[in-house]
């Protein structure tokens, strides 16, 4: 008796998800492998994807795109969150995972399957994403993760793999841990491990280095509507081809290089690099935006929502019910940012240099030093009587003793 009869694979063409087919089947006693590939802008030929899983052994062999279900539904509202972990990464590939289980699940239950499987490590927090997305999406389905138990080294798989078929990575294979999407890459591993260990420009390829972007700075208007942007230089975008064009846009400046120690839920500090160009200009706009738009006292409530929001979509509770539950606080949010951003961008930097707004909560009659001044200042003696009162009690207080 194996372990499950039927199973998903989430399958991404590389070697370690390439040798889960096999292995799925010899080692754990798996009938039927259907390996689905998300296709989520990362830029990668899907149909060679498709048809590595079929040589690697799958009986089906699913490519999905899902690219803007991926932003409008998981990027776009982090965006709208202003989320960022640890103060820092926008959680580009972390996004993903909750997407990708959705998918697993679906297909799990369309073809009968009674498992799912991935092909993330013991030492991860997508692992964590994974199976704690598909325990909230379908608690009755079994969660095999191969490369979790099977103990082999990069060689051993390797080796596992060619005794299969599954042909061995060709050049040389790159140190790095990378994983893409249209909202960014995420690199790791090999000379990075070193936290004092400069990049080398080799782990870049969506920004260019400083010595190579352009003198003159780029001036980028994103409106937003509601929270969403919607509209680049004045021109309307579908979400792909917004995100598309400013990564391309930020990138030639090289705005949106991250380089953090992290840390990850599994207790492990690391060392991870980020190229997120487009993400990054749209959380620095958004965040601007709400700051003409909302109250002083919604906004700053907000930071702390956006605190553990970001902690919970790391975490892999993107399916839980307090996920839910700032969703919908954060959603009463938007109901009034928009508007449109200026943001400069030049030699790495990404700088707001102006916003406006019908919804504005500016008002130049109060805030101007102008002859045009409508603010009552008299008012603002009796304000501060008031105000500075409990600290002149306890000041007076203490002077008696
Ligand atoms: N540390 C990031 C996260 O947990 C990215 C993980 C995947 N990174 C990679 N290089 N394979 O979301």
């Amino acid at each position: 008796m194996g372990r499950a009869k039927k199973v998903v694979l989430a399958y991404s063409g590389g070697v370690d998800t390439s040798v889960c087919i096999p292995y799925l089947k010899q080692e754990w006693g798996v009938e039927t492998v259907i390996t689905l590939a998300a296709n989520l802008g990362q830029g990668e030929d899907m149909e060679a994807i498709r048809v590595k899983a079929l040589q690697a052994g799958a009986a089906e062999s699913l490519v999905m795109d899902a690219t803007e279900v991926f932003i409008r539904g998981y990027a776009f509202p982090a965006i709208q969150a202003n989320a960022l972990y640890d103060n820092r990464y926008p959680l580009s590939t972390a996004l993903a995972r909750p997407l990708i289980a959705k998918l697993l699940v679906e297909v799990a239950e369309t073809h009968g399957a009674d498992a799912v499987a991935h092909g993330c490590t013991g030492k991860g927090n997508d692992q964590v994403r994974f199976d704690v997305s598909i325990a909230a999406l379908n608690p009755q389905l079994k969660v095999l993760a191969p490369a979790r138990e099977w103990g082999m080294s990069r060689e051993q798989t390797i080796a596992y793999g060619e005794k299969f078929g599954i042909a061995s990575p060709v050049k040389k294979s790159s140190p790095y841990s990378i994983d893409t999407n249209l909202l960014g890459r995420s690199i790791e591993a090999g000379p990075l491990e070193d936290p004092w260990h400069e990049p080398l420009e080799e782990v870049f390829s969506l920004t260019r280095a400083i010595a190579d972007t352009p003198d003159e700075p780029a001036y980028v208007e994103i409106a937003f509507a509601r929270g969403i942007p919607v509209s680049l230089n004045g021109e309307d975008q579908d979400p792909i081809t917004l995100v598309r064009q400013l990564n391309d846009l930020a990138g030639q400046h090289g705005v949106g290089r991250i380089d953090m120690i992290e840390n990850r839920l599994v207790g492990i500090k690391s060392r991870e690099i980020y190229e997120v160009p487009g993400l990054s200009v749209l959380m620095l706009a958004h965040r601007d935006l709400e700051s003409l738009t909302l109250t002083a006292d919604v906004t700053q409530y907000k930071r702390g929502i956006e605190q553990t929001y970001s902690q919970l979509v790391y975490n892999g509770l993107w399916y839980s019910p307090l996920k839910q539950a700032l969703d919908a606080f954060v959603h009463q949010t938007q109901q009034h940012v928009s508007g449109t951003v200026r943001v400069k961008l030049h030699k790495g930097h990404a700088i707001v240099v102006g916003r406006q707004s019908s919804e504005s909560l500016y008002s130049p009659a109060l805030a101007t030093y102008g002859a045009e001044d409508e603010f009552d200042h008299r008012a603002a003696e009796g304000f501060i009587y008031v105000w500075g009162l409990p600290t002149r009690v306890w000041s007076q207080q203490r002077q008696r003793l």
